[in-house]
């Protein structure tokens, strides 16, 4: 099986159960045109996403890494008007794409982007109570992740959701000899969530428009 294939089979999801949006099509289009990469979820994974977050009742999400802010419309979406939703992004010029595209979807009201180094803006947050969140997805640079996990574990209560991607990176997670500081970062990520005893956690492998990766998917036990 190829990513021929494996793309193929997201246009038929894409086109069966999820269907046309012009705001988040424009939110991606506008990503593309402003120069930012191409790695944004795809909208089976986003709506994946949006799903775990309504099963869920999630009433307050963290998210760190914003991009474009096509998964932050997505999660969004799924909590009541009264919710709230923090964004974490790096990059000041990719809030400000995030930034416009949340308010043409309407969602500016529910939604603040913080600009910074997530790792610092996550240690505010803490000083400031600001948990506990409800879910946390986390999708930064891959090399800090444990620290961002470590973070959210102190922003949550228990029953709080945690999922990270790009947990999987082709495979090469079990690649012990890796030289690729992504890959040590999620591979580090695994042993301290593996180390935690407050957390119940999986890891599941994906295939799809974006190659071969995976999602952790964690439950804050206590
Ligand atoms: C990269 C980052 C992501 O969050 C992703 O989903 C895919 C790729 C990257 O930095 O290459
Ligand atoms: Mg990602």
């Amino acid at each position: 099986m190829s990513q021929d294939r494996w793309s193929a089979v997201d246009d038929y999801v894409d086109e069966l159960l999820i269907g046309h949006d012009p705001v988040l099509e424009a939110a991606l289009a506008d990503s593309v045109a402003a120069g930012l990469p191409s790695i944004a979820l795809t909208p089976a994974q986003a709506k994946l996403l949006h799903l775990l977050a309504r099963v869920h009742n999630a009433r307050s999400v963290l998210e760190i890494g914003t991009l474009g802010g096509y998964s932050t419309i997505w999660l969004a979406r799924a909590l009541p008007s009264d919710g709230r939703l923090l964004t974490l992004e790096l990059e000041p010029s990719y809030a400000e794409v995030a930034r416009a595209n949340v308010e043409r979807a309407g969602l500016a009201g529910l939604i603040k982007i913080i600009v910074g180094p997530a790792i610092e803006s996550l240690r505010k947050l803490v000083a400031e109570h600001a948990g506990p969140f409800d879910l946390f997805f986390i999708d930064a640079d891959k090399q800090s992740t444990a620290a961002y996990f470590q973070a959210a574990l102190e922003l949550s209560r228990p029953g709080s959701v945690i999922v990270a991607d790009n947990v999987v990176r082709d495979g090469e997670i079990v690649d012990d000899a890796t030289q690729d500081p992504r890959v040590q970062g999620m591979r580090r990520f695994h042993e301290v969530v593996a180390a935690e005893p407050r957390v119940s956690a999986t890891t599941i492998q994906t295939v799809g428009a974006k190659g071969y990766d995976g999602f952790t998917l964690i439950l804050v036990e206590r």
